[in-house]
């Protein structure tokens, strides 16, 4: 066994409990790493092989025309067959797939794998009523209640395409994604719940889709069960249409081709609107069903908990599909951490006996400033691992989650993926050595590199821009109706090679350190945001002529929105004002885009070619150096 490599490494290193690697899934880390590295396509076989198919693939991986990668060509499946399907043979029928608790507490649903088809087979039926077909796009825009995860299941099990929106979005965010998906059918509820209060949902998507001439229909499930519009000829009410007969029966799994899409999930980027990610059933299914098995170590005992929402693609990986294709029982809660008390989680933790916690540093942060007193409240014995997503988690927030909340037993996974990657791509399994603050080693068959800006790798230790070497079954295929886009955006800068987006470094044993986006996306509290979104909703409001969005570091959020604001002629700033454009990015984009901080200027530093030097805006407010300003036009 090699897991806890001979030699001793750098810094400061949590080397694994022996009796956490003595039952592994992974066990000997560097003959799996040997293997994938020897042989990707031999490595991710046997990992298929583990799954089931309609028809065996002719070929692993099809790189013939690069970067248009395919897997598992000239297979078939779907990936509802193995997560579902496949369980229902098996006495995993009667296991658990979902736990589930209100935000308030007061309500608790279970459903075991049985009970999920069930409820799938009744939305899939519903939604093929509606006119849904194999590839079309379905929006799904729900909160946290069990109901997604169905929509979203049964969508894939007719070979629809899910396109979910996070909750946490507004009007313009929902109407552009829906207008560029060309939704048929919009999957909503009458509000959800958010710290006590109603957020309307069913408002906003009303508001959304009078200018989306292609949504038909638009399902409605009850949540709040306040008063809501229902437009009869468009609006029908889930709990309706599931008592109709046309609900009942089962629905038949279509059969389809690995690479036939599987979902679309919209991500900020570089300039511009947000891109469509796509991914497959056939790739992304083996993808996330083998990085949740290798790296949570997920077994039949477990009781597994994503904290991430569905509509970011932790959720989608980690809570939707990777738990069920694991055969998983998982936890859903609707709430946040903090609300009524900063105990809601651990309470959670204690009262359904989780094994296993997936979160974000931010979370932790936030979590941190109430002090150890409230999770010493609660019996957190049973958890055996932890894990952390979304942006770096800084050292001190590493080692409070592993004391306060692992009583220094659980390994913490620090897994970095992204939107594109699908899965996770840096990261520990719990045979691994850990460096609080680093993701440690790329998963098994990738390569990782740090470049500099001519391409050549930098020394270890020195920053440079995260890529990744080689192709995996989870990533994405294309940005949805935007091929160009697709290559441009992340196999140009260094052709052959997959362009992250990050800045990172590798130290000398070769672990790797995020250190954040190199590009326009700001991630607020773990959210990823395009500074374009927000800038564009700040110029939507009369009173703005131009806006330039940064994020500057914020301890509990990573990173805080500041936006600098240049009024049209006859507007002045004022405090008003600033509240006033805050509460309309809110209203527009999202209350998870609302800048912490409006500035009124009258200048913004641009190149000569008009484009606005962001960068030099954020030196500027944190007091640095301002970097190569040649092509600043001022
Ligand atoms: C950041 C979320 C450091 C990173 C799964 C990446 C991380 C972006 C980590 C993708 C991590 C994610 N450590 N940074 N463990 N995980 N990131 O698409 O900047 O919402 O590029 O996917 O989050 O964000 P996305």
């Amino acid at each position: 066994m090699s897991n806890a490599s001979n030699q001793p490494l750098d810094g400061e290193v949590y080397y694994p409990d022996p009796s956490i690697v003595a039952n592994a899934n992974v066990r000997d880390w560097e003959a799996l790493a040997k293997f994938a590295h020897d042989d990707l396509e031999g490595f991710w076989a046997q990992r298929a092989e583990e799954l089931e198919w309609f028809r065996r693939w002719d070929k692993v991986l099809d790189d013939s025309n690069k970067p248009f990668y395919k897997w598992f060509v000239g297979g078939k499946t779907n990936i509802v067959h193995n997560a579902l399907d496949r369980h229902l043979k098996t006495w995993r029928k009667n296991k658990l797939a979902l736990i589930w608790e209100s935000e308030d507490g007061r309500d608790h649903r279970t459903y075991s794998y049985f009970s999920v088809n069930r409820e799938v087979n009744k939305w899939a039926n519903l939604i093929k009523a509606m006119g849904v077909q194999k590839g079309d796009r379905v929006t799904i825009y729900l909160p946290r209640i069990p109901e997604i995860v169905f929509a979203m299941l049964a969508c894939a099990k007719i070979g629809a395409v899910h396109s979910v929106v996070f909750a946490g979005f507004s009007v313009d965010a929902l109407q552009g994604r829906i207008e560029d998906s060309q939704s048929k059918l919009v999957i909503t509820a009458d509000g959800s719940w958010v710290n006590g209060k109603i957020f309307e949902l069913k408002k906003i998507v009303d508001e959304a889709v009078k200018r989306c001439p292609s949504v038909e229909n638009i399902i409605v499930v009850k949540r709040t069960g306040h008063e809501v519009n229902i437009d009869p000829a468009r609006d029908h009410w889930f709990h309706a249409l599931a008592a109709l007969p046309i609900a009942s029966g089962k629905c038949p799994t279509e059969p389809l081709d690995a690479e036939d899409p599987l979902y679309i999930l919209y991500t900020s980027g570089s300039t511009g609107k947000p891109k469509a990610i796509l991914h497959t059933h056939g790739g992304y299914m083996v993808g996330v069903y083998t990085t949740l098995k290798y790296v949570f170590d997920i077994k039949d005992e477990d009781r597994w908990w994503c904290t991430a929402d569905p509509g970011w693609v932790t959720g989608h990986s980690y809570l939707v599909y990777g738990p069920m294709l694991n055969g998983a029982t998982s936890f859903m809660f609707e709430g946040g951490p903090t609300y009524p008390y900063p105990n809601r989680w651990w309470q959670c933790v204690e009262r359904y006996g989780i094994t296993i916690l997936y979160t974000a540093p931010t979370a932790i942060r936030g979590l941190m400033r109430f002090g150890e007193a409230w999770p010493n409240k609660h019996d957190l014995s049973s958890l055996r691992l932890l894990g952390s997503v979304g942006e770096p988690i800084n050292p001190e927030a590493w080692k409070w989650y592993h004391r306060v909340i692992g009583k220094g037993r659980c390994p913490i996974m620090d897994t970095w993926w992204q939107t594109e990657t699908g899965m996770f791509m840096i990261t520990p399994t719990p045979v691994v050595p850990l460096k609080p603050g680093s993701g440690t080693r790329p998963f098994f068959g990738q390569e990782a590199e740090i470049l500099d800006e001519q391409g050549n790798p930098v020394p270890d230790g020195e920053e440079g821009y995260l890529v990744l070497k080689r192709p995996w079954p989870a990533m994405l295929r294309t940005i949805y109706g935007d091929d160009e886009r697709y290559v441009r955006q992340y196999w140009s800068k260094y052709p052959g090679k997959y362009l992250a987006g990050d800045s990172a470094r590798r130290d000398k044993d070769g672990y790797f350190w995020i250190i954040g986006r190199t590009d326009d996306v700001i991630k607020v509290s773990g959210h990823r945001l395009g500074t374009a979104e927000i800038e564009s909703a700040l110029v939507s409001h009369p009173a703005v002529a131009e806006a330039a969005a940064i994020g500057l570091p914020h301890e509990v959020k990573g990173n805080a929105i500041h936006a600098f604001v240049l009024l049209r002629a006859g507007h002045t700033g004022s405090l008003e004002l600033a509240e006033e454009l805050r509460q309309h990015v809110s209203q527009h984009l999202g209350p998870i885009a609302k800048p912490d901080e409006i500035k009124f200027v009258d200048k913004l530093p641009k190149t000569r070619s008009g484009k606005i030097m962001r960068r030099v805006l954020k030196a500027r407010a944190l007091g640095l150096p301002e970097g190569d300003t040649t092509t600043l036009e001022e």
